[in-house]
């Protein structure tokens, strides 16, 4: 009876042991993937963005490039990035066309829109309206930085964005409402940012793993934008830092 007892048991926990190694083994395949898998990654340099920052601060006032690292910063107390903007202080790195930003310096600003300025003025951007985009980079938000969108898809209707990437009190969000990674200060991370425009849809991953995926809110003009652009509760001093930014586009 007894014996009868002992190899019933030692025939159960053999079976526990192999279901625990087969339940370990699947957790390990869902482990990080590359999200650019079957996407093209398209030219990038200085011609195709532009920095948006407080408008009356030179931008080595606010941002800075060396050794790769893009840094922005900005402060609660700043000035929107043109005159006759009423949004809250930023400073980012916008993967867009100059377009209308030109047409405001043009009216408001033509001043400072001299033959210098115009010269920086790039001839290219990744504004979309059609097909699958993705963003990549690595990012970086020191201790203290709170209250901020580090990372936006630009345009939507009737919002102004597809997606926003905020900190609040050393936690990523998606906007307010959904907590995407609870600690992220002062490490490096890398971040995707798939948009289906088509599919409407919005897809983000952190470190290769999903982190969310949601509706896209509508909208015919897109681009990408980086940095720190201060939303409510911010803290006095903002700062994000990005690395590696690519702009991918999904191959037919
Ligand atoms: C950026 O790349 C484009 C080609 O895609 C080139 O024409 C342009 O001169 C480059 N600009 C800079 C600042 O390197
Ligand atoms: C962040 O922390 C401060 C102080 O603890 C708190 O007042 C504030 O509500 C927090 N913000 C968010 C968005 O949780």
């Amino acid at each position: 009876m007894s014996t009868l007892f002992f190899s019933k048991a030692k025939y159960t926990i053999t079976i526990i042991i192999h279901l625990i190694i087969l339940v370990h083994r699947s957790l390990a395949l869902s482990g990080p993937v590359d999200p650019t898998q079957g996407f093209v990654s398209l030219p990038f340099n200085r011609s195709y963005y532009h920095i948006q920052k407080p408008y009356d601060v030179p931008e080595d006032q606010r941002y800075s490039f060396s050794n790769g690292i893009h840094k922005c910063w900005v402060y609660s107390t700043d000035k929107p990035h043109s005159l006759s903007s009423r949004t809250e202080p930023r400073t980012e790195i916008a993967i867009q066309l100059f377009e209308t930003t030109c047409v405001e310096y043009r009216t408001h600003l033509h001043l400072i829109c001299s033959d210098r300025f115009e010269h920086h003025f790039p001839p290219y951007g990744y504004g979309y309206s059609s097909g699958v985009w993705q963003f990549e980079g690595y990012g970086y938000v020191p201790t203290g930085t709170s209250g901020v969108c580090i990372m936006q898809v630009f345009g939507a209707s009737p919002h102004a964005t597809t997606l926003m990437l905020r900190v609040y009190n050393g936690s990523l969000m998606y906007y307010r409402s959904q907590v995407l990674i609870e600690e992220i200060y002062d490490e490096w991370f890398r971040l995707n940012v798939i948009h289906d425009v088509d599919g409407s849809k919005v897809k983000v991953y952190i470190d290769g793993y999903p982190v969310l995926e949601t509706d896209g809110r509508g909208g015919t003009s897109h681009a990408f934008k980086c940095g720190v652009y201060a939303q409510n509760d911010d803290s006095f001093y903002m700062e994000s830092r990005w690395r590696h930014i690519k702009v991918l586009r999904k191959s037919d």
